[in-house]
């Protein structure tokens, strides 16, 4: 059976990469896990493979923090050489974080095929970091393994060959559901002195959020507006930690360290609203369930909002208030999308073996020197 590599090295990957290399090892395959170390803390790494059950990496690049172009080359120089060692059959990457993008284009340039989880979403921001991992990333691989109709839509507008492009669902509620049991059963409100459905839960990273003091101040006081009305959960991430030092806490909202896999999704299960800017947890929300606004002005998640409990609400506070306020009142009925359904790790595996098993093929490296523009 190949080898094949799986690379995760930021939060969010950490539960998108499990499913995979679970369905991939059921079926025999040899799977190598890289962790090129971009998130490094104890509360935004170790926590997630003990509570994941994850095994600890084959290889870890050790690359830490950095401008984009630092942390995206020191991946490039550590991940080259294990690459050439390994001589897998496959690198699989998840998500769109700058390991994602940095794997990808090493694979590429060796001639190891590429299987890209969570491919085609687009928020057509191109200031979003993510927009361009995004991007580029999908441009690098040959399989292409969208979580939703919009994302494989998405890609066949881009003109890639349809063989690339398989719609799996969303592997990121397959790790959900597999621990759902589990979280349920953590004392996280207990621990934060919360009440089932009497709490809001807000998360704040994003660079155009956090990194402008003026506007993570508007969002704080937003916040603030909320927390008149139920208090306000904030595990800080700590790119925001600093920022807010500068802007001041409202009373209500309650700064708590980042929490790990299992307590947050205990604390997004019971919460009453979720205010955010990350792109996982609208999807969790949504299958939970759970009404959530989104502090954005774009998401590359549209299912959420068409199929899900999520609401598109923008940065500006005094509509954040309104919104809440409206929504806390009327909240939104739980909807699922088709194969969110915690089988997406199944046919990604199925996919990528049939794939690399096929004897006589079109590589999509040859179809993609035919893609034609949309
Ligand atoms: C990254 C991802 C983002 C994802 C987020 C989840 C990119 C471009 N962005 O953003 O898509 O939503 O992870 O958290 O890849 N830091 C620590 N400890 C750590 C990691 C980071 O203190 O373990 C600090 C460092 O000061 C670092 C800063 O956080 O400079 C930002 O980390 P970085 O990995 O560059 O991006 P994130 O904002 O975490």
């Amino acid at each position: 059976m190949p080898r094949i590599v799986c690379v995760a090295g930021a939060r969010p990957n950490f539960m998108k990469v499990k499913p995979v290399m679970d369905a991939l090892e059921s079926r025999g395959a040899e799977v190598v896990l890289v962790h090129t170390g971009q998130h490094y803390d104890a509360a935004m790494n170790d926590v997630f493979f003990s509570d994941l059950g994850l095994r600890p990496p084959d290889r870890h690049l050790g690359t830490g923090s950095g401008t984009h172009a630092e942390q995206t080359a020191r991946v490039l120089t550590a991940f080259e050489p294990v690459l050439a060692e390994l001589a897998p059959a496959a690198v699989v990457v998840v998500g769109d974080v700058t390991s994602t993008l940095a794997c990808a284009l090493v694979a590429a340039k060796a001639g190891v095929p590429v299987g890209h989880v969570e491919a085609g979403l687009r928020s057509r921001d191109w200031d979003m970091p993510e927009e361009v991992n995004r991007v580029v990333t999908d441009r690098l691989s040959d399989l292409l393994f969208a979580p939703s109709p919009d994302g494989a839509a998405n890609l066949r507008a881009e003109g890639y060959h349809a063989d690339q492009i398989h719609l799996v669902g969303n592997v990121m509620i397959d790790t959900l559901y597999a621990n759902l049991g589990r979280a349920l059963a953590s004392d996280a409100l207990h621990r934060n002195g919360l009440a089932a459905g009497e709490y809001a839960l807000a998360t704040l990273h994003r660079p155009a959020n956090v990194d402008d003091t003026d506007m993570l101040a508007g969002l704080v006081r937003a916040l603030g507006e909320v927390a008149r009305q139920l208090p306000v959960v904030l595990p800080v991430h700590p790119r925001t930690a600093a920022q807010l030092a500068q802007v001041g806490v409202p009373d209500g909202l309650r700064l708590v360290p980042p929490a790990g896999y299992l307590d947050f999704i205990a604390l997004q299960a019971s919460a009453r609203l979720v205010l955010t800017d990350s792109g996982g947890i609208q999807e969790e929300t949504t299958a939970l369930g759970v009404p959530c606004l989104t502090l954005r002005d774009s998401t590359e998640r549209p299912i959420t909002l068409t199929e899900g409990t999520n609401i598109l609400v923008g940065r500006d506070p005094e509509r954040i208030v309104a919104t809440a306020a409206r929504v806390l009142a009327d909240p939104p009925a739980k909807r699922s999308p088709a194969l969110w359904d915690g089988h997406a790790g199944a046919r990604i595996a199925d996919a990528l073996l049939a794939y690399l098993g096929a004897s006589t093929r079109l590589r999509p490296t040859d179809a993609r020197g035919t893609m034609t523009t949309a």
